[in-house]
């Protein structure tokens, strides 16, 4: 029998320079960000700025999971509504040609329970957010911080706009290099497969409940299955290679209904699988993903422009905005909550645009 190792708050380990480096980086993103606002005269996120689709969604958690995994939010057996953001991980807009690194961000609606932030405790929404990685290369904020610093210098190199794009043409694994954190052998080349294929991941730990896992998201219905992996028509990409992410979805939904399913992976052993570093991929042999739910999208419009101006500019999708049960875990997690709140707060001030926390679905544009 597997032996899962129970959530202690001693599982977490403060670094040391912890809070400076993670304001270092805080500020650092805060400076490139400025910088994009003064470009595009419209405030957007600090990463993930580009959205390809928002979706209406129902997540089922199973019935009768074990103990292991009837675990926070899937501790019973329920369906929720969800609106998923699908995005391109660089902070600017770039051309869906240069999409590498994508992002899930799902928020579940119905969810009762003190939530973490404070702001946001009486909210009735949980957010995960993935990204198409099984791991954070840059798995703790030591690395981070040479990273944000490698983007941030090549912001200042003078041909700001230019050069922030072009580096992100091959994705975030280039600027990595870049700064030398990262070689050819994990490199993920722009663009990547077809979007609705992705496996996306929680790259790094978090609580699940009486335990710690990573969780996962991948293609469930076989409509989906036969994406992952495979390459976009040359000719759709080249016909705009501005929005094909935003069309090849917004196609496949026109008609299709297609199914995701939810895995946890539990620790089971704290050297093998640490929190500390999010680089680590935590071997599926000892602990496999297992399934706790799944989403389901119907048929529906994925873009339409007041879908987009909710989702982009009303709406913000925060790893600290959930329940206990799900608390973000290790240092690359910790410096996510001054991250995303700086980075939310700062595009809904110069926006001038509320941040709304749904109810309900309905609140959903069409
Ligand atoms: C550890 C794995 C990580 C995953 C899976 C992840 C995933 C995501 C996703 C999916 C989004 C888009 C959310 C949306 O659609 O609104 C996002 C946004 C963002 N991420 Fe991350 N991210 C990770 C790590 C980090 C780290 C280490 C930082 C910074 C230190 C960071 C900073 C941000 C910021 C500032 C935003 C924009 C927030 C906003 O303006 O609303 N992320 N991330």
């Amino acid at each position: 029998m597997i032996e899962y190792i129970p959530y202690s708050d001693s599982i977490e380990v403060i670094q040391p320079d912890e809070l400076e480096i993670s304001r270092k980086i805080v500020d650092s993103m805060a400076r490139v960000n400025r910088l994009m606002y003064e470009k595009y005269r419209h405030a957007i996120r600090d990463a993930h700025a580009k959205s390809h689709a928002v979706l209406k969604g129902e997540l089922k958690v199973y019935d009768n999971l074990p103990e292991h995994l009837a675990q926070g939010l899937f501790a019973k057996a329920r369906t929720y509504p969800v609106i998923v953001r699908l995005s391109t991980a660089q902070g600017s807009i770039v051309p869906d040609k240069m999409s590498a690194f994508r992002g899930m961000a799902i928020k579940v609606i119905g969810v009762e329970g003190e939530k973490l932030l404070p702001e946001l405790s009486d909210a009735v929404t949980q957010d995960f957010l993935m990204v198409n990685y099984p791991v954070i290369p840059t798995g703790t904020i030591k690395e981070y911080l040479k990273m944000q610093e490698g983007l941030e210098k090549q912001a200042d190199s003078g041909e700001l706009f230019q050069e922030i794009a072009q580096k992100a043409a091959v994705g975030v694994q280039n600027v990595l290099a870049a700064v030398g954190l990262a070689d050819d052998t994990n490199q993920l080349s722009a663009p990547g497969p077809h979007i609705l294929g992705d496996t996306y991941f929680s790259m790094a730990a978090l609580r699940f409940g009486d335990y710690v896992a990573k969780i996962n998201v991948k293609p469930l219905s076989d409509n989906v299955k036969e994406l992952a992996g495979k390459k976009i028509d040359k000719d759709i990409i080249d016909e705009d290679e501005h929005a094909f992410l935003t069309k090849i979805v917004a196609d496949f939904f026109q008609s299709a209904t297609a199914e995701y399913e939810i895995g946890a992976q539990l620790c089971t052993d704290l050297e093998l699988m640490p929190v500390e570093d999010g680089s680590v991929q935590w071997p599926e042999d000892q602990s496999p993903y297992q399934p706790v739910g799944k989403i389901t999208f119907h048929p529906q419009q994925t873009f339409s422009p007041e879908r987009r101006v909710y989702a982009d500019d009303t709406l913000s999708f925060n790893p600290f905005h959930c329940l206990a049960d799900h608390r973000p875990l290790g240092n690359i997690m910790r410096v996510r909550q001054l991250a995303y709140e700086t980075s939310s707060r700062y595009r809904h001030h110069m926006n001038a645009k509320a941040r709304i926390e749904p109810v309900s679905i309905d609140q959903l544009p069409d």
